[in-house]
């Protein structure tokens, strides 16, 4: 199978050829008449002229035949959450332009948020006949039902950034690595406030995401075990005393849901003036219900450090006027591109596994991980992308730079897709 990268590489070759040999002609030496250098130029032009031509031919036929003969008359079934959290947008729009691309037909449902939504519109897609479902689920545990119905009927589930718990019918997960993604947000809050060194103590407050999604434990647990030696050690204190994750979860990741929380917090314990340093928070639907809080109701006038991920639009501008400090991003490009190689060899009656990774060429890295995920029912193989922290300082080079993102004329990032 010949990659859209392989294809642009036979177009730049024959670009190249088509300059070096105009190149040639132009620097055909002192002593060519001018006649002689036009004729060699017009030759050369024209070799190279056909030679890209041919090569163009070349690689679109190519393209072509793997679009027709990749997804001929197959579909695909993807079912989003929601369209009111920002990123479901991106995934959804990225995964069908991927799968049409290869010639399949798509079928893509949003759920608004509802779990018997979701359930009906699995069932569509499956009397719809799909031939694949690609699934990020609004609840965890709630499809073991309906999916039962896809196995059924032979249909392969992939997980998509969501685990689906309890149910065989799920054949691999493709998601980033959750736990690392918290990580990286504990570790930005170790690193901002030098804990190794510095004496504090430091006031922290936390934000995690909704409990039906089984990555909130993971972002909460990654971020939570880096930070526990200086909780533990007194360096870093949360007030609120709330530390335990049912304790601060967030429904839904709703935005409304965490700024009344953490207007209550910062009313109960920080009215009387007491420093908050750090409001860490697992994602930005929820960071930015949080700086709406600190903005009404925090009495203090440092600048709170704020974590988040995803990079939506509303946090990078945030992130840019100094309000958010960072985000953790996930190309969610990349990850679409993952599902389609996957939902590719699945499709053709492969059974994928580590090595899908080198065959797919990808420009981006995965690890293909066969201990972390296990959905009740067992473990289920998955495809972990590396995510990545953004501040102010790197935002240009890794969301602009890398054109997931344009600068527009406000001054701000806003997403390229
Ligand atoms: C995703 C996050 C997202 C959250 C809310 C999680 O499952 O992994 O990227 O912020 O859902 O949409």
């Amino acid at each position: 199978m010949i990659k859209g990268k392989k294809a642009l590489a036979l177009m730049l070759g024959a670009t190249m050829s088509l300059s070096m040999l105009a190149g040639c002609g132009e620097s055909g030496g002192d002593s060519t008449t001018a006649a002689a250098t036009e004729a060699k130029t017009e030759a050369a032009t024209e070799a190279a002229t056909e030679a890209a031509t041919e090569a163009a031919t070349e690689a679109d036929t190519e393209a072509a035949t793997e679009a027709t003969t990749d997804g001929a008359g197959k579909k695909v079934g993807i079912a989003m959450p929601t369209r009111s959290l920002e990123r479901w947008n991106r995934d959804g729009s990225y995964l069908e332009e991927q799968f049409k691309s290869k010639g399949y037909d798509v079928k893509l449902t949003y759920s608004d948020n509802k779990i018997d939504q979701q359930v009906k519109d699995i069932e569509g897609l499956i009397a719809d006949d799909v031939d694949l479902l690609v699934i990020a689920a609004i609840d965890g545990e709630s499809l073991t039902q309906v999916l039962s119905e896809a196995k059924e009927e032979n249909i392969p589930v992939i997980s998509y950034d969501r685990l689906i718990l309890n149910t065989d019918a799920v054949s691999y997960y493709v998601s980033f690595d959750n736990y690392t993604v918290g990580k990286l947000q504990g570790e930005f809050v170790r690193d901002q406030l030098d804990l190794d060194n510095a004496a504090g103590p430091f006031n922290i407050e936390f934000t995690a995401g909704d409990p039906a999604d089984n990555n909130a434990t993971f972002f909460f647990n990654g971020a939570y075990d880096v930070l526990k030696p200086y909780i533990d050690e007194g360096k870093l204190v949360v007030k609120s005393g709330q530390t335990q994750f049912d304790q601060v979860a967030t429904k839904q990741w709703d935005t409304a849901t965490a700024m009344n929380r953490f207007q209550n917090i910062l009313g109960s314990n920080y009215s009387d003036g007491t420093q908050l340093d750090v409001a860490l928070c697992s994602n930005d639907s929820t960071a930015l219900g949080v700086t709406q809080a600190i903005e009404t109701d925090y009495a203090g006038t440092n600048s709170v450090i704020i974590t988040g991920q995803d990079g939506d639009e509303a946090n990078l501008k945030n992130l840019v006027d100094g309000k958010q400090t960072m985000t953790v991003y996930k190309a969610v490009a990349n990850l679409a591109v993952a599902t389609l190689d996957l939902g590719v060899a699945i499709l053709n009656g492969e059974t994928p596994d580590a090595s899908l990774i080198d065959k797919s060429g990808w420009s981006f890295d995965c690890d293909y991980d066969t201990s972390s995920y296990d959905n009740g029912t067992g473990i289920i193989p998955s495809y972990l992308l590396v995510p990545t922290v953004v501040t102010k300082d790197n935002y240009q080079k890794e969301l602009v730079d890398t054109g997931y993102y344009t600068m527009g004329d406000d001054g701000y990032p806003h997403p390229a897709n």
